[in-house]
């Protein structure tokens, strides 16, 4: 079995320059590529923890290091895994600089799924993980400009948390799926989940079968507004039509298209990868990038925005 891995950056409205769409590709390539290091002597899980650490250190990304704010002006955070039947997740928090990290500890020293709030942040401070370097400027100074809007009383849509984020050139979530050389599937996602969501809000990312989802026919990984993603069970649905025999292509669309038509566009993207590496990615925001690197060492990137 050749080992393959898939990542992606966030579905979104991504509004770039070309500055920024070289740093995007570039942290894309480097997830990529250091994901797929591990193939030599990992799991398809170490490539996904990896992978997914490395876009939460880029800072780009709306995950790890590049993690939005909630309407109190801080960071929280989930993050999730799975593999070989068994998931491990955070929700909610506040001091790792990697939850990918901490929610790999949840899978691999406790008997648990999720670990939430502060003591999910108390485990991270005893297993040592580096901590959160705190919101960045970026998102602090978006964070202010709203705020103010807001109490100057200009009008904000309703339902803002979720139209703000799309218009705000920001993906959402990082993820990746992999298969390693024995054949076993794995997925991960992290975020710093939707700007301005109510504090103590938890999405998608750290909950199975709704963010993340893998067994042994598939293995897939969405971004997007988790209430919808939660109700539509997206990535168990996806890996569900798999093993019944779909394409991914087709399982993976038809679960897009059955919360699309639910919940509306600009709402959801997902990547997914089946047992004999065929893989396939979906969106229905206006991009979403994302990429894979397969046995051969080829690379190939998809779904940027175009920059202005
Ligand atoms: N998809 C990430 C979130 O809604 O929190």
């Amino acid at each position: 079995m050749r080992p393959i891995i898939v990542v992606h950056g966030g579905a979104g409205s991504w509004r770039v320059d070309s500055t920024l769409l070289d740093s995007i590709k570039a942290a894309l390539e480097n997830a990529l590529l250091s994901g797929f290091r591990l193939s030599y002597s990992g799991s398809a899980l170490d490539m996904v923890v990896e992978s997914v650490k490395v876009l939460e250190d880029s800072g780009i990304f709306n995950a790890g290091t590049g993690s939005t704010v909630d309407l109190s002006g801080n960071a929280s955070m989930d993050a999730g895994i799975m593999f070989e039947h068994r998931a491990g997740a955070v929700a909610y928090v506040r001091y790792p600089r990697n939850p990918i990290v901490l929610a790999k500890h949840v899978y691999s020293y406790t008997n648990h799924i999720l670990i939430a709030g502060s003591a999910a942040d108390d485990l991270a401070r005893r297993l040592g993980l580096e901590p959160h370097p705190g919101p960045s400027e970026r998102w602090v100074a978006l964070y202010k400009d709203y705020i103010e809007r807001i109490r100057r009383g200009e009008r904000i849509p309703t339902h803002f948390s979720r139209s703000l984020s799309l218009w705000m050139n920001i993906g959402d979530t990082v993820g990746a799926v992999a298969l390693d050389g024995n054949g076993r599937l794995a997925a991960a996602v992290s975020t710093g989940g939707i700007f301005l969501k109510f504090p103590g809000r938890v999405g998608d990312s750290p909950i199975p079968g709704a963010g993340f989802y893998a067994n042994e026919c598939g293995a897939a990984a969405a971004t997007g507004v988790g209430e919808y993603i939660i109700l539509s069970h997206l990535t168990l649905k996806v890996v569900e039509g798999i093993c019944r025999g779909k394409d991914v292509a087709k399982a993976s669309k038809e679960a897009l298209d059955a919360l699309t038509s639910r919940f509306g566009s600009k709402t959801a993207g997902i990547i997914a990868i089946d047992s004999s590496g065929r893989l396939y990615a979906a969106y229905n925001t206006e991009a979403m990038p994302w990429g894979y690197i397969d046995g051969s060492g080829k690379i190939a990137l998809g779904g940027l925005p175009n920059p202005i």
